[in-house]
Formats: structure tokens, sequence, C-alpha cells
């Protein structure tokens, strides 16, 4: 199957983007014909810095390889690299409704309250749907808040195939079981996030251990003494069992079991602990990988290519069908 996955080189990734997503991407990797990208296009669409956008950039393709994903077993690159991406997205804009994408509850949300709403910020789905459908994907791996995002692809795929004749296939999300939302440490009750959370309760992929330790043994719970897994009445403490489960691979009965005549703070310490030797390597291999640019951009390249060429004959169909006159 063809698996495509996009990612914002925007603020550090953390241990939501690993559970929710990464993760994700290194098993697909094994079975499928997978296709990553760092989505820098995507990340103009907020007040950004230049020079930030460009480390971020380069960051983020180290950690993706640092956290697994290997340049034999899958295709890495920049969305930027591939100029078919924002073709697409002009393309797929005349089978996008205004409306549709006024009812984007990130667009709302990323909106909100700012004094400046950038018109890429409202049109920032259809960019995502043409990365997707250029590469006839099958599926998505992507955490719960892209959910909406998905659902657009999946109707501009069928609006595009009925009004201009069959030329995508229709994509499907996966959400992964344990860990779609990882929430704020210090307010469960929020998604976790480097834009919209606290810097106390989001745990950063690259934090060093004892950071991440005391994140968590400050991390806010629940009422109650009880560790057990439930999620609406018990959002701090699940949320600490999900990671926990994720990180020690346990699967959450057995978690909970675990803890029984226990407290809230082994489980605190615990899952501190398990997080840092769950990343620990990856640190190290980050730490190798960012120092040879070279070989990054090299790596980046070669992806970049293979990329182009699988994209290509979509990008041409769609132009065909719409009637342009090519070359
Ligand atoms: P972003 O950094 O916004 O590009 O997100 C990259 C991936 O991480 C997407 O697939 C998101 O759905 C996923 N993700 C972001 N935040 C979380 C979270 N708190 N829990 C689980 N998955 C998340
Ligand atoms: N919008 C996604 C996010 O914020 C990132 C993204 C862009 C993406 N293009 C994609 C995810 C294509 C999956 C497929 O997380």
């Amino acid at each position: 199957m063809r698996v495509f996955s996009g990612i914002q080189a925007t603020g550090a990734k953390h241990i939501g983007n690993y559970i929710g997503a990464m993760r994700q991407y290194v098993e697909t990797q094994e079975e499928n014909d997978a296709f990553f990208c760092v989505v820098d296009l995507h990340s103009i669409t907020s007040d950004y810095d230049p020079q930030d956008l460009h480390d971020r950039t380069l960051d983020l393709a180290a950690l993706l390889y640092a956290v697994g994903l290997a340049p034999d077993k899958c295709t890495l690159f920049l969305q930027s690299h591939v100029t078919g991406h924002a073709e697409a997205a002009w393309l797929l804009s005349a089978v996008t409704g205004f409306g549709q994408l006024g009812r984007m509850t990130q667009f709302k949300e990323k909106g909100e309250g700012k004094d400046f709403v950038s018109a890429g910020l409202f049109t920032y789905p259809v960019l995502m749907a043409g990365d997707i459908l250029l590469y006839q994907t099958d599926i998505v791996p992507v955490g719960d808040d892209q959910r909406q995002h998905i659902e657009l692809a999946r109707d501009l795929a069928e609006r595009f195939n009925s009004r201009f004749g069959q030329t995508f296939k229709v994509p499907r999300g996966v959400f992964p079981e344990v860990g779609a939302r990882i929430m704020d440490l210090q307010e469960p009750t929020k998604k976790m996030s480097t834009t919209g959370g606290t810097p106390q309760g989001t745990v950063l992929v690259l934090d060093p251990p004892d950071v991440i330790r005391k994140k968590f043994k400050t991390a806010v719970t629940d009422s109650g003494r009880e560790v057990r897994y439930a999620p609406d009445e018990k959002p701090g403490v699940s949320n600490l069992i999900e990671i926990l489960s994720v990180a020690s691979g346990t699967a959450i009965p057995e978690v909970e079991a675990s803890y029984d005549g226990r407290g809230y703070g082994d489980l605190k310490g615990d899952v501190g602990e398990a997080v840092v030797q769950l990343f620990a390597p990856m640190q190290e291999r980050y730490a190798e990988l960012r120092a040879d640019e070279a070989e990054l951009r090299r790596l980046l390249r070669v992806g970049a290519e293979k990329a182009r060429e699988t994209s290509a004959p979509t990008l041409a169909d769609m132009y065909e069908r719409m009637g342009f006159v090519r070359p």
C-alpha cells in the first residue's frame, strides 16, 4: 500500500507528535511504499521567522531519521523541493468550497484572536489534500487532530474524480489505537502542542533526561488516588497511563494492574523513566545526524527526486483533465 504523511517544521517536536504520528511512520515503512514529507510550505501560514524555518526544517529531517525512518525503507523529502505540491494545491482549489474551508476547526482555533490571519492559513487544508492525493495514497497515518483535514482530502478527491474523471485514489486516515491525542501534562484537558500548550506540560523528544523526569514528576493528576484508565473522569492519570503503555510496550489493562495498591507518585516516576529510556537512543542518533548537514541534504535530495518521479504522472493527469494545453 502507498502511505503518505506530512509533519510541520515549526516548533520543537513533542511526545504527542512521536506517539501520535512518528511512531506510526516507523511502523508503516516496513510493509508499505511509504512517503514522508516535512511540510515546510505549510509553515508560512502562521507568523514565522525565516531563519528559524530554515534551521527547524533540517532539525526535523534529522529527527525523523533519528526516530527510525530509514532512507532505504521509505522516501523522506521536503515539500518545497517538489514544486508539484504547490501546483496541486492551486488546481484543487477549483473543487474546494469557500464555506467548507471556513468550517475547519484548526483554522478557527489558529486564527482566533490574531491581528493578522493569512489567506494561507485558510487554504492550508487544500495544500495538505494535494500532498496526499498526488501520491495515489491508500493510507495516511496521523494523530486525531487531523481527522477533519483527511475528510476534506477525501471529499476533494471524490469531487475532482466526478467533475474531471477518475484521477485520484480516495485515501483513508489511520489513527493509533493508543495515543492518538496526547494531552498537556499541566492542562490534561488540552492536547499537547508547542503552540497552544504550556511549556512545562510539553515533553520534547529532545529534552534532556532530567527535564523529562521533572516534567512528569510535576504532571497534574486528578482527584482520588487510584491509578485507573478513564479519560473522561481522570484525564491526567489516563494520559500518563497511555504514555507509559506506549513507552514500555505494555497494554493499558496491564499497566493499570501493575499499580494495584500504588499511587500517582509511582506512576509519574515510572512514566518519566520509561520516556527517558525511549528517547535516549533517538537523541544520540539525532546529534550524529544533525552534525553532518551535507549528508542530510544529500539524503533529502535523493528523497525529493523519488517523490518528484512518483507524483509527476498524477500532476500531469490533473492538468490534462482540467483542460490545460500542455507544453
Ligand atoms: P504537526 O506538528 O502539527 O505537523 O503534527 C504532526 C503530527 O503529529 C500530526 O499527525 C498530528 O496529528 C500529530 N500530533 C500533534 N499533536 C498531537 C498530540 N497532542 N497527540 C497525538 N498526536 C499529535
Ligand atoms: N496538517 C498536518 C499537521 O498539522 C501536516 C500535514 C501536511 C499532513 N500535509 C499532510 C499530514 C499530508 C498528513 C498528510 O499535522
